[in-house]
């Protein structure tokens, strides 16, 4: 029998569930709305579909593994050097190179509880031992409570702004108090999946790459404001010995020529990125009104989701059941948040329907 290393065993694979599709035969719902991934239910923007099709025509051939002409025009939009850029299969690829770059057997990753799960994962997959700072009663991250937390082993420091599931997010001042604190050994991921949504819901809303610092990455994907999930690209800005380290590690050829192609797309499709902002702020602003005539806490969004707090675990779980098969699809929450539900912003008509399904179970929630 081969043997499996004992951090591999302790990992349960991650399980889908029921698939949308068989969910709708099971339920026959009417309407319904997918709520429960944070992904941009506009769809995708039309220009990254067309060079996509465009792109078709290469699949013969391997895409180029530095993807510059991407990588440039992401350096022009955000202001950085391509040098300080490296693309990977989604945000998450990269959040898995980083620990493979740079962890040894006995280092640790330090970060807080109820922040985004994978990092938890990708930590054990590595034999990187993690250590979770309880989250502050606001559901914000315990900057203080982090850095009292850092010791020999702590090799990467994981901060998820704004955070997923809760919402929350660090300010300026706050992420340049903490990262001035943290020793210069210890690389410091920022992880802004949300960041055009954060941007703009609020225009003081801190971007990391701006700070230069040697020790701090930037992470943000092309799978939520520019709605191509499915093609799976993000990308990463630091300092280019930490880029050229990262190169290292990465697969020869990620991303794919289409994942590529999309991202040159979808960075020329400032109408579809503006609609989709617009939209989220709306959306958002929908819940909100709702849960508060509804007597429903929440915390407020910095992201394209928002997570509702309910009595106990209990309520909750029965919520997103009773959710469920009135055709609203949304995340129940884990650990010390199995008292909440993350919802993600969707169309008009699927925000309306989340929180009229709501309104009917309200009873069940009181
Ligand atoms: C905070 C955060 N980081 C990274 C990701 C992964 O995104 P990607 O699709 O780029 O892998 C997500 C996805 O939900 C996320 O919420």
């Amino acid at each position: 029998m081969v043997s499996v290393p004992e951090n591999i065993k302790a990992i349960h694979s991650y399980e889908p569930g029921q698939t949308v599709e068989e969910l709708q035969q099971q339920y026959k719902w009417d309407k319904y709305a997918v709520l429960w991934n944070n992904e941009n239910t506009l769809g995708a923007s039309k220009l990254a579909l067309q060079s996509i099709k465009k792109e078709l025509e290469n699949s013969n051939f391997y895409p180029d593994p530095k993807a510059r002409i991407l990588c440039e025009k992401i350096a022009t939009k955000w202001e950085v050097k391509s040098d300080n850029i490296v693309l990977g299969n989604g945000s998450e690829g990269l959040l898995m190179n980083i620990i493979r770059a740079f962890c040894r057997d006995g280092d640790e990753l330090l970060t807080s509880e109820g922040s985004f799960v994978i990092i938890y994962n990708w930590a054990r997959v590595n034999n990187v031992m993690c250590r979770s700072v309880p989250l502050r009663d606001d559901y914000s991250f315990d900057l203080n409570g982090i850095l009292k937390s850092i010791h020999r082993q702590t090799k990467i420091i994981y901060l998820s702004n704004v955070n997923n599931p809760t919402g929350a997010m660090i300010s300026c001042s706050e992420l340049e108090d903490f990262l001035n604190k943290v020793p210069k050994e210890i690389l410091v991921i920022v992880d802004e999946a949300y960041f055009e949504f954060s941007k703009h819901l609020n225009p003081a809303f801190p971007d990391s790459s701006k700070l230069k610092m040697d020790n701090v990455i930037t992470i943000r994907t092309f799978s939520k404001a520019y709605g191509i999930a499915g093609n799976r690209l993000g990308f990463a800005i630091a300092s280019e010995k930490i880029i050229n380290t990262l190169y290292k590690v990465r697969l020869t050829f990620e991303p794919s020529n289409l994942s590529q192609a999309a991202g040159l797309g979808a960075l020329d499709d400032n109408e579809f990125l503006s609609h989709t902002l617009k939209n989220n702020s709306r959306g958002l602003h929908h819940y909100y009104s709702e849960f508060e005539s509804l007597g429903i806490k929440y915390v407020q969004s910095h992201g394209n989701f928002v997570m509702i707090v309910l009595p106990s675990p209990e309520q909750a779980q029965r919520v997103t059941q009773e959710l469920l098969v009135k055709g609203v699809l949304v995340r129940h929450l884990g650990g010390t948040l199995s008292h909440c539900i993350r919802i993600s912003v969707g169309q008009p008509e699927e925000n309306q329907l989340c929180t009229a399904m709501l309104r009917e179970i309200t009873t069940a929630i009181s």
